[in-house]
């Protein structure tokens, strides 16, 4: 039996934008009525352009900003009503990776020093056996025990990630957020992070919201995929369906400019996104996404399309809900 780990609820984030001369710019929604929900051991990956909101989406479920409405369910209960001890729990069972390991570590601390912390916090084990789970954790990363008394420096983009992976790991997380883990690295190391991070779902029994503009990652790790743009998830389905047969027409288009999923010789099935994406500040009436849709018609510019069931997966369309 499957259990819920992590859920969102509407949740929204809307930030006042600041206009010319630090004037009032109107309102930013930011994330605008999300709802998901991550099962143990699961993988759902947030996928969208520059600007659709999933690192808000991220803070929100860390509970480094509150959500302007909405709510964000850990086992069921509001985090936004953990406090002391409960807070401190909810702290060390959700753990984020970021996408820049060196900007996320502190350079005067060494490996020991960035390891060892998070299990004095949270009082994990006993002080004279930090340095044998700091050895077992770094193990479990790929790193040996030599690695210990270095300091960021001295190691290249795949290791400082592992470190910080490692850093994630050591209070026994329960979900791993991670916000564009790889982009940062060398496409070569990419790979190796990428099948770090499913050893460890495997061994650990950890669940992954996946922050990626990368489809191809999102395709080889994922279990689910929303793609959002412009703070809202405009399809939602397993990821195998799809990759095999995108409905909304934004993702068919994203799938389309994605580099790996054209094979020699095939043509894209779309000509590559084109345009840019509106302002959250301005959000286009009607179907958000209609002055870039090749496929747009009729009611787009002026019905907004409900996101709804249709053949097995979620999609606001006019072409899949009647409107
Ligand atoms: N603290 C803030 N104040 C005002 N606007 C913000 C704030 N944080 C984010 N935004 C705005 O919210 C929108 C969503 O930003 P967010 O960082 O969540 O996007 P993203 O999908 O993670 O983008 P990227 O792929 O570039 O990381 C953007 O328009 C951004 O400028
Ligand atoms: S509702 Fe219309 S504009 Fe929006 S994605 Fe569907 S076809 Fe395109
Ligand atoms: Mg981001």
């Amino acid at each position: 039996m499957s259990r819920e780990i992590l859920t969102s609820e509407s949740l929204r984030k809307y930030f006042e934008a600041k206009g010319p001369l630090g004037r009032a710019g109107g309102t930013l929604r930011a994330v605008d009525g999300i709802d998901f929900s991550i099962s143990d051991n699961r993988v759902f990956a947030l996928v969208g352009e520059s600007g659709c909101g999933k690192s808000t989406v991220a803070r929100l479920v860390l509970r480094l900003i509150a959500p302007t409405s909405g709510r964000v369910l850990f086992k069921g209960k509001d985090v936004l009503s953990f406090a002391g001890d409960e807070l401190k729990a909810y702290r060390k069972s959700v753990q984020i990776i970021f996408q820049d390991p060196f900007a996320s570590l502190n350079p005067r601390r060494t490996v020991y020093d960035t390891i060892s912390e998070p299990l004095l916090i949270h009082s994990i084990v006993p002080k004279n056996r930090f340095r044998d789970r700091v050895v077992e954790i770094l193990g479990t990363v790929g790193l040996g025990p030599e690695t210990l008394n270095r300091y960021p420096h001295e190691f290249s983009g795949g290791q400082r990630q592992r470190i910080c992976i490692a850093r994630a790991l050591s209070v026994s997380p329960e979900i791993i957020v991670a916000d564009e883990p790889l982009s940062a690295l060398d496409v070569s190391i990419q790979a190796q992070i990428l099948n770090l991070l499913i050893d460890l779902k495997e061994k650990s029994r950890l669940s992954y919201l996946f922050i990626s503009h990368d489809l191809r990652v999102v395709h080889y790790l994922s279990d689910e995929v929303g793609v959002m743009y412009l703070g809202r998830i405009v399809e939602h389905a397993k990821t195998e369906e799809l990759f095999s047969k995108p409905f909304h027409p934004y993702t068919e288009v994203l799938l389309a400019s994605a580099p790996k999923l054209k094979t020699e010789g095939e043509r894209v099935r779309q000509a590559p996104l084109k345009g840019e994406v509106p302002s959250p500040v301005s959000i286009p009436p009607g179907c958000p996404f209609h002055p870039r849709c090749p496929r747009r018609f009729a009611p787009c510019d002026r019905i907004v399309p409900r996101f709804l069931e249709s053949h097995g997966r979620l999609v606001s369309c006019h072409l899949w809900n009647p409107y």
